[in-house]
């Protein structure tokens, strides 16, 4: 029997612990990237069965799971994987600081694009390496990779890795096979390694083609690694798992050794049931939510060009993550940010993800459409009003 989704449903998220929601009382938290939808029911159906069984003791990855990831990833991705190929995670972060440790020595420089997910520039830093970034630029409405800077900053810095994000937040672009080709030949070229973020992969909008660094790694699979999970895709980050997808044997026995010194191999019992289920049975809950997603978007941008349209919107190719440039509406990030607090919204301030996010704000629409429009109405009663608070960002 189909299940039919309702994500209108508002759901009380205070006092549960949520990160999203924790700090907000009245404010409408439009930041975090997570969505204020229930998950699928049959992940939610399983997590119950393994909480009756009652034993929640030492758990492997069986076979039914490698094959569920094995089998998702082939038929939408055509990147086809053994289960050699496939190691776990608790979350791409911690992937990314791992990777850091397999490709690099402290000191080492890695390069990444500003604007970017926050962590790629803290994690780097905290591990005793530094960045390098290499600014998307802008060509019709949305991002596109500079690939004269990209090498060029190679060259000068002696970069052995790049971390990239492919979808990229919090730009929301899909990366077509012809620029991750071009990234891929220079990056080859010059020898650095190239680790993959591709969380948001299975929130590609309709329209765009995700295509997974790892099927372009021909005869270069010793320095590809991509990055994914069913957490971003399927609402529930709060579980924590991740995968790590690499082709050369190598290069797996070295991520496994390292993950091993702090023992960082293993999920937890819900993390493997959620993800089994999640690929197994997902579909029907991911195809409706995409398509409530794409709605809010559509319904968002409306209303930005009818009541803020001094606001710059960059359309997301993929995931319910809007960046927005608001440089008309104040002069510094500070201003902006606490208009919108004063007004009881939260979006995440775009000075966070690097200095290409000066004065833009990344605003998140998966939640029911209700709390969605009155955000927006908070958001124009902010911005079209000279009253300021002044919170830190
Ligand atoms: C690009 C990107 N990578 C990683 C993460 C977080 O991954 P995890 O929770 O698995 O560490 C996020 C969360 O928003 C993200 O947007």
């Amino acid at each position: 029997m189909p299940v039919l989704y309702n994500f209108d449903e508002i759901i009380d998220r205070r006092h549960t612990g949520s990160f999203k929601w924790h700090y907000s009382d009245d404010t409408i938290p439009l930041w975090v990237a997570d969505m204020d939808f229930k998950t699928a029911q049959p992940i939610l159906a399983v997590i119950e069965q393994v909480a009756q069984h009652g034993i929640l003791g030492y758990t492997v990855p069986t076979e039914p799971l490698y094959q569920a990831i094995i089998d998702w990833h082939g038929s939408r991705y055509d990147l086809w994987l053994d289960q050699q190929n496939i190691l776990f995670s608790p979350g791409v972060v911690p992937s990314l600081v791992l990777m850091m440790k397999v490709f690099t020595e402290a000191g080492d420089a890695v390069l990444i694009n500003d604007p970017i997910y926050t962590p790629f520039m803290t994690k780097v830093l905290d591990n005793d390496r530094k960045f390098v970034t290499s600014a998307l630029k802008e060509a019709e409405g949305k991002y596109i990779l500079d690939l004269a800077d990209i090498e060029a900053k190679i060259i000068e810095h002696k970069v052995k890795l790049y971390l990239f994000c492919n979808p990229h937040n919090p730009g929301g672009r899909v990366w077509t096979t012809d620029e991750l080709e071009a990234l891929f030949l220079i990056c080859k070229k010059h020898d650095v390694a190239i680790v993959s973020d591709e969380i948001h992969q299975d929130l590609t909008l309709s329209g765009y083609t995700f295509t997974p660094f790892l099927t372009l790694a021909t005869g270069y699979e010793h320095k590809v690694v991509s990055l994914t999970s069913m957490t971003k895709t399927f609402n529930i980050a709060g579980i924590k798992g991740s995968m790590i997808f690499a082709k050369d044997s190598a290069l797996l026995s070295k991520i496994n050794q390292q993950q091993r010194l702090s023992d960082e191999h293993e999920l937890n019992l819900f993390a493997y049931t959620a993800m089994r289920s999640a690929y197994e049975q997902g579909d029907e809950w991911l195809e409706q939510v995409l398509t409530y997603i794409e709605a809010n978007i559509e319904v968002t941008l409306q209303f930005l060009e009818e009541h803020l349209p001094k606001i710059k919107v960059m359309r997301p190719e993929a995931s319910y993550l809007i960046w927005l440039d608001c440089s008309a509406y104040a002069q510094d990030d500070q201003t902006l940010y606490d208009k919108l607090r004063a007004a009881k919204v939260e979006l995440s301030a775009g000075i966070k993800y690097g200095n290409e996010g000066r004065l833009k704000m990344r605003l998140n629409v998966a939640c029911p459409k209700a709390l969605l429009l009155e955000g927006l109405s908070r958001m124009h009663k902010a911005l079209n009003s000279e009253v300021l608070n002044s919170n830190v960002i």
